[in-house]
């Protein structure tokens, strides 16, 4: 579905970016780089991550309460920015939002796997991602609307988000290990295509390429969600001036200025979401706004399933 631009969706508004923890800010900065003179909201439910070992349900309803939280602030679009939630919670939360636009991560992650296989018939896709993302075989289905013969192999990496969520260095021997066990059942099929299917795996996307090889492309669906983002506001005519033509100044102070400010919103004051942000983002960062959800009232009713879109 395209965005449609309307009086009451300034320019000037926000982008809103929500995740369990700290992958979406791997979202964030690919769209810092593609447009930097965009504001952005970014939610990160610190006190409930991770999210991928949790049910649907339970999944639906956090998004669910963060996004009602976010409406106010009237976003002229909203990133679902975690894999587990676009794949368990997407088409549900774009039928009780309809006042929003929102996208999320898995098809255009899927999209450029797709396209990155080239001219096999029946090319090798890898995807790891979260166990909930995994078992419900968002990838699968999404690699396979585009490429029918395509063989998909999934891989739940469960300890991943808690070892970056912790802070650990790629550096890191514990960091190391669990990158080895989780792909090397995969290595041993030679992919042709690996799909990081976890906002948060990116962070450690250089040992991903180096333990892959050559051969085998690494897609980063964080960096094609943003692509999609950028085109989809592009074409609806909601850039702000000076969003256009790849970030070459990216300036990113947190405090808005020539170039688009960045306000973090979290659910737990943890310590460690600025430090990791900084790290991860190279710039100093305003500290993050602590959220209570506990008082957000619920969305109004879904409104009825509509066929096909
Ligand atoms: N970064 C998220 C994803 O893309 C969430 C991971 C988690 O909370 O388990 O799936």
């Amino acid at each position: 579905m395209s965005l449609q631009s309307s009086p009451s969706t300034p320019l000037t508004a926000p982008i809103a970016v929500l995740d369990s923890g700290v992958g979406g800010l791997t979202v964030v900065k690919a769209l810092r780089t593609l447009l930097p003179a965009e504001d952005i909201l970014y939610f990160g439910d610190t006190a409930r991550v991770p999210y991928g070992n949790k049910s649907e349900p339970t999944v639906t309803a956090f998004v669910r309460q963060i996004i009602s939280y976010l409406v106010p602030r009237q976003p002229k679009h909203l990133v679902i920015a975690c894999n587990t939630a676009t794949a368990l919670a997407l088409p549900i939360l774009k039928r009780e939002f309809p006042q929003l636009t929102i996208t999320g991560v898995v098809d255009p992650g899927a999209r450029a796997a797709a396209q990155a296989a080239g001219s096999k018939l029946t090319p090798l896709i890898g995807v790891i991602a979260t166990e909930a993302t995994v078992r419900c075989g968002a990838y699968n289905r999404a690699i396979h609307r585009r490429r029918s013969k395509a063989r998909v192999i999934q891989r739940a990496a469960p300890l991943l988000v808690p070892i970056i969520e912790e802070g650990r260095e790629e550096s890191d021997l514990l960091v190391q290990l669990a990158l080895q066990q989780y792909l090397e059942p995969l290595i041993a099929h030679q992919p042709d295509v690996l799909v990081l299917g976890c906002t948060h795996y990116p962070i450690f996307k250089r040992s991903i390429a180096e333990l892959m090889g050559p051969a085998c492309r690494v897609i980063d669906s964080a960096e094609q969600c943003a692509q999609d983002v950028a085109r989809r506001l592009r074409e609806a005519g909601l850039l702000r001036t000076g969003s256009l033509g790849a970030g070459l100044a990216a300036r990113f102070t947190g405090l808005g200025g020539a170039g688009g400010s960045l306000q973090c919103l979290v659910t737990d004051d943890s310590p460690r979401f600025q430090m990791l942000a900084e790290r991860f983002l190279e710039v100093p960062m305003a500290a993050p706004t602590l959220v209570d959800l506990s008082q957000q009232s619920p969305p109004p009713a879904p409104l009825p399933l509509r066929q096909a879109g």
